[in-house]
């Protein structure tokens, strides 16, 4: 069963004086989130090419039209999510150093080539697959983070774009399986490729944040007292665990995330961002 999948215009409030290390005494694991996020103006609108081209192409094979009304839902929900991560992401970019930032724009083009390539050069099965292993891989985090609350010791408004984004994930979270298990080459191939598209994305993700954590070595250093390397240490530990918990599940023949259980936050969250959209449609 799938939820309801609303699109909500959002608008917050980036300024170059937002805290970057938004996750309390955590720069490491706040560099590796912005630092990742650098990627989704491209990957995001790479999935949309891919649901796009299964539409217009293969339509009559998903016959089911719940399924294509999630599709597109799906699109526009992930054309907001990288257009507010673009915003973020540029105002982080003005702000560092500039070797810095050319070799992170510099990165970055090569990553919308790749993508670019993949949607042009590769068969709709496998970006439906390397899909699949996004959305499931980003299902099992959203759920985690969810689950230990870990936004209660973020700031604003980079935990406001984590946790709206995060939840619209969950809210969609059926989509890109569904359309595989229309249109894909079955399970092993998912996984294959899954996994495949996993080592991509968090490969790239790691090359994003060593930029990031060489561009602000004083807000690294700024944290790093032994009272903050006791509290990180002890919610990494449980994080790393859960995570792990989460992540297995997806690999298994018998996953569905419509079975997922939701943490109770996941709907504390769809009542906030409902309240505070600038406009939402169903
Ligand atoms: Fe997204
Ligand atoms: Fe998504």
């Amino acid at each position: 069963m799938s939820d309801s999948i609303t699109v909500r215009k959002m608008q917050f409030e980036f300024s170059d004086e937002m805290e970057l290390v938004f996750i309390e005494h955590d720069p490491e694991l706040s560099f590796l989130f912005l630092g990742t996020w650098m990627l989704l103006p491209y990957l995001e609108p790479y999935l949309m090419r891919t649901m796009r081209k299964a539409l217009s192409e293969r339509q009559d094979e998903i016959g089911n039209s719940s399924l294509i009304h999630d599709m597109q839902q799906f699109c526009s929900q992930e054309g907001q999510h990288y257009q507010q991560h673009a915003k973020a992401n540029e105002i982080i970019l003005s702000i560092m150093p500039e070797a810095s930032r050319l070799t992170m724009v510099g990165l970055l083009e090569n990553i919308e080539s790749q993508y670019k390539s993949f949607s042009a050069e590769q068969p709709l099965e496998w970006n439906l697959a390397y899909a699949e292993g996004f959305e499931a891989y980003t299902a099992a985090g959203a759920r985690t983070q969810m689950e230990l609350r870990v936004f209660d010791y973020m700031t604003n408004p980079i935990r406001d774009l984590m946790l709206w984004h995060i939840m619209e994930e969950l809210e969609h979270r059926t989509v890109a399986f569904d359309a595989y298990e229309a249109l894909g080459r079955g399970y092993l191939y998912r996984l294959r490729y899954g996994v495949w598209a996993q080592k991509h994305f968090v490969g790239l993700g790691r090359q994003l944040t060593a930029i990031m954590l060489q561009a602000f070595p004083e807000l690294v250093t700024a944290h790093d007292d032994a009272e903050a390397r006791r509290i990180r240490e002890a919610h990494r530990k449980v994080y790393l665990k859960r995570t792990m918990k989460n992540l297995i599940g997806i690999y298994m023949p018998w996953y569905s995330p419509g079975r997922l259980k939701m943490p109770p936050m996941y709907e504390e969250a769809r009542a906030e961002y409902d309240r505070r959209a600038l406009s939402t449609a169903t």
